[in-house]
């Protein structure tokens, strides 16, 4: 299959990529600059020079491609704290692929967070069938997963806050080591008993080449390899590593210490991958986020 992927420079498209191309199919990425051009070309990838709010050319890549992984998405803007923006973007740049998709059966892959399951089904396990009304990535999702009406084998992958592996150098993961080696310690919000879930990179990345092979349309999909780990041992075991000691953070002074991240330490979404390992005979085969953390590539980059 020729096979459009936004965001095929970034950390899950540095995973994709490969997974595809060993799968035998073709792959044209989404390239915003000359270093992007030579990642892909260096790992056997062809470029779509472009970005994403150059909307002819996105309809014009999802038109010559049998099928498109949608991956890109303005992290800079989210973490300038413009999270409508960020959204707004995404949301613009799918409708177009969708004018390109509409009506020809070919799949498309968008991908979404579990951490949105924190606010659409709270204090339960998050399961794919949970959707939300609207709101921050949730109408991209919802967006995309209407597309089946309009003759597009949809699905939306959703991945958990922490995608972790030694490709990982900008995550949520990288993000809170350095926080922790730049303040001195690391920390969790009140007794971190809050969970996130968590899967390795190479795993998510065949869960998106078998949602864009084999996706009925209209699936939602979980690339959850842990279910749920609380936010206090992976700080706990940040803090070991780094050999520094964890404080348990009020609520207010959260801010102060994750930045940007401040809302997502304290949401507890943990999430299930049952129904897509059974729907799709995907299985996380990977280590988990506090063995892979424990291995210790994470510190030994400088992240
Ligand atoms: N990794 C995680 O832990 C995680 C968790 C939940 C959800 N997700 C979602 O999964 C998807 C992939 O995430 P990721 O971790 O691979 O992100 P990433 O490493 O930040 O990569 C983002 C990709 O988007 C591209 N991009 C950003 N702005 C662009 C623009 N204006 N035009 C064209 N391309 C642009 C980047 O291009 P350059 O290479 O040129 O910078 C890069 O290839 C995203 O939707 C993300 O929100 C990821």
């Amino acid at each position: 299959m020729h096979v459009f992927v936004t965001g095929a420079s970034g950390h899950v498209g540095s995973a994709v990529v490969p997974e595809l191309l060993a799968a035998g199919h073709r792959v044209v990425g989404l390239a915003r600059s000359e270093a992007a051009v030579d990642r892909l070309a260096a790992a056997g990838a062809e470029a779509h020079r472009g970005d994403l709010e150059d909307l002819d050319g996105l309809r014009a890549a999802a038109s010559a491609a049998d099928g498109v992984i949608h991956l890109a998405f303005r992290h800079d803007l989210m973490q300038a704290g413009d999270m409508a923006g960020a959204a707004g973007v995404d949301l613009t740049a799918i409708r177009a692929i969708a004018d390109a998709v509409a009506g020809t059966g070919k799949p498309f892959v968008g991908t979404s967070g579990t951490l949105l399951l924190a606010l659409m089904s709270p204090g339960t396990v998050g399961t794919e069938e949970d959707a939300g009304d609207g709101g921050f990535r949730v109408d991209a999702e919802n967006f995309v997963i209407g597309l089946a009406e309009r003759g597009v084998r949809s699905s939306v992958v959703r991945l958990p806050p922490t995608v972790h592996s030694q490709l990982d150098r900008t995550g949520f993961v990288p993000h809170l080591i350095a926080t922790a080696r730049d303040r001195g310690f690391a920390a969790c919000v009140g007794d971190g008993a809050n969970r996130w879930s968590a899967v390795h990179s190479l795993d998510a990345a065949h869960l998106c080449r078998l949602a864009l092979e084999q996706a009925p349309a209209g699936s939602r999909l979980h690339a959850v390899g842990d279910e749920g780990v609380p936010f206090a041992v992976i700080a706990e075991t940040i803090g070991r590593a780094l050999g520094v000691p964890v404080r348990r953070l009020e609520a207010d002074d959260a801010a102060g210490y994750f930045g940007f991240l401040a809302p997502f330490v304290q949401l507890d979404g943990p999430a299930s991958s049952a129904r897509t390992q059974q729907l799709l005979g995907w299985r996380p085969e990977r280590p988990g986020l506090i063995a892979d953390l424990e291995e210790g590539h994470y510190f030994r980059t400088g992240s």
